[in-house]
């Protein structure tokens, strides 16, 4: 069992007042909040280490490398990935599927070829493969969900072709709160050698995630959603793919030789890394991992999977609420809307209560269309969330739907 209000006490903005009480944190899925221990890695770094990596002969910079390098380890192990050149730092999940969507798409895709993302996808998943497919003249295929919120795997299968050139699918639905079968849609893609990139945005802050088990071909890590600091995040992409794939960026560190007429590029992982990397944040990002293995991953997602339970049962019981998302297989978000009322005044008088939940298309516009909704308001769980934070809140919404019927 989790000691939730010792941890709390790890989270300095969980004290915070809004309109006069106390915070009640629910957006952990647009954000988590930081432990104390990972705010402390970033003063402490420019505290005491700052200094450029892979550039300097002194000391400082040698330590500083040296930690850098250190956080790549960390990832690799808190992901188990087969090596560390396959972990590369970006600015966040938004880059790091732009990354592949770019330097995989220039060496591989061509007119005509077909790339398949599902229906359920944020727009970080879905605008980086349309721009792609524009510049290739290549073609976007669309898994299509149920009602429920599940994928429909018979359409999936069908939907693969020889064409196919890579599949890139979410882990956990930030709206619908779906868990996607990815073991399957893997082995399936597999069976046709098409690659598969893995969407982590909720993915490594609610459960242990192995890329070796699931063989997935890049998985994306959102640093901010993992407890970690903003303008991280990670990309994994198997040494088979980083390798071919041409560069991302150019400029310093990406480089082996650079003459006026031509340049060598460096080894991976440093090939995608162009520029002064944020290594404060990877060093930051490498303490929010280990936090998190100090937590258990595996504790954190059965608490979150009850207080989920909980908001679920409680919503359904009134009949002016509508749950979007009802899959068997189920994680960390919730969403909903009150009868008559538009999300975004719920959120407000929710606010004014001291909870924080986010409302509108939480950058999935394609779901709100599916279901001709105008958003939603979303309920998400970090690992501090309490299930009194959870009862307060539904009597609330009890409370609000009232005033709108
Ligand atoms: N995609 C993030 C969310 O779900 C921003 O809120």
């Amino acid at each position: 069992m989790l000691d939730i209000q010792k941890l709390r006490l790890d989270f300095p903005i969980l004290q915070t007042k809004i309109h006069g009480k106390d915070l009640v944190y629910f957006d952990s899925a647009a954000t988590t909040q930081k432990p104390q221990v990972v705010i402390d890695s970033i003063v402490d770094y420019y505290t005491k280490y700052n200094s450029n990596i892979h550039r300097g002969i002194h000391s400082l910079s040698q330590l500083s490398t040296q930690l850098y390098e250190d956080a790549r380890e960390t990832v690799k192990q808190f992901i188990n990935a087969e090596h560390n050149y396959e972990i590369v730092f970006t600015k966040g999940l938004t880059e790091a599927i732009n990354l592949v969507a770019f330097s995989f798409g220039e060496t591989f895709i061509k007119p005509n070829d077909e790339i398949i993302i599902s229906a359920m996808e944020h727009h970080a998943n879905i605008v980086p493969w349309q721009m792609l497919c524009e510049r290739k003249q290549a073609i976007l295929k669309i898994i299509p969900f149920d009602n429920d919120g599940v994928l429909d795997l018979d359409i999936y299968k069908n939907l693969i072709t020889e064409k196919t050139k890579l599949v890139s699918v979410s882990y956990i639905s930030n709206v619908l709160g779906t868990k996607n079968p990815i073991p399957e849609i893997i082995k399936f893609a597999h069976l046709h050698n098409v690659p598969v990139l893995i969407d982590g945005a909720q993915s490594v802050q609610h459960e242990k995630i192995d890329v070796q088990k699931l063989d997935c071909d890049f998985f994306t890590i959102a640093g901010h959603k993992a407890y970690g600091p903003n303008g991280t995040g990670v990309l994994y992409g198997k040494e088979k793919w980083l390798d071919k794939m041409v560069p991302y960026q150019g400029g310093g560190d990406m480089i082996k030789t650079v003459t006026l007429q031509k340049t060598e590029y460096n080894t991976l992982p440093f090939k995608f890394e162009a520029g002064t990397t944020d290594y404060v944040g990877a060093h930051a990002l490498a303490t929010a991992f280990k936090y998190i293995e100090s937590i258990g991953a595996e504790l954190i997602g059965n608490h979150e999977k009850q207080l989920l339970s909980l908001a679920t049962e409680k919503l359904s019981k009134n009949e002016a609420v509508t749950i979007y998302g009802n899959a068997p297989q189920k994680s960390c978000v919730l969403s909903f809307l009150v009868k008559g009322a538009h999300p975004a005044d719920v959120g407000m008088i929710l606010d004014k209560q001291g909870f924080a939940l986010r409302t509108g298309t939480h950058c999935a516009e394609p779901i709100m269309q599916y279901y001709n909704i105008p958003g939603t308001i979303r309920m998400s769980f970090g690992m501090y969330n309490t299930t009194d934070e959870v009862l307060a809140c539904c009597e609330m919404i009890d409370r609000i739907s009232k005033m709108f019927q």
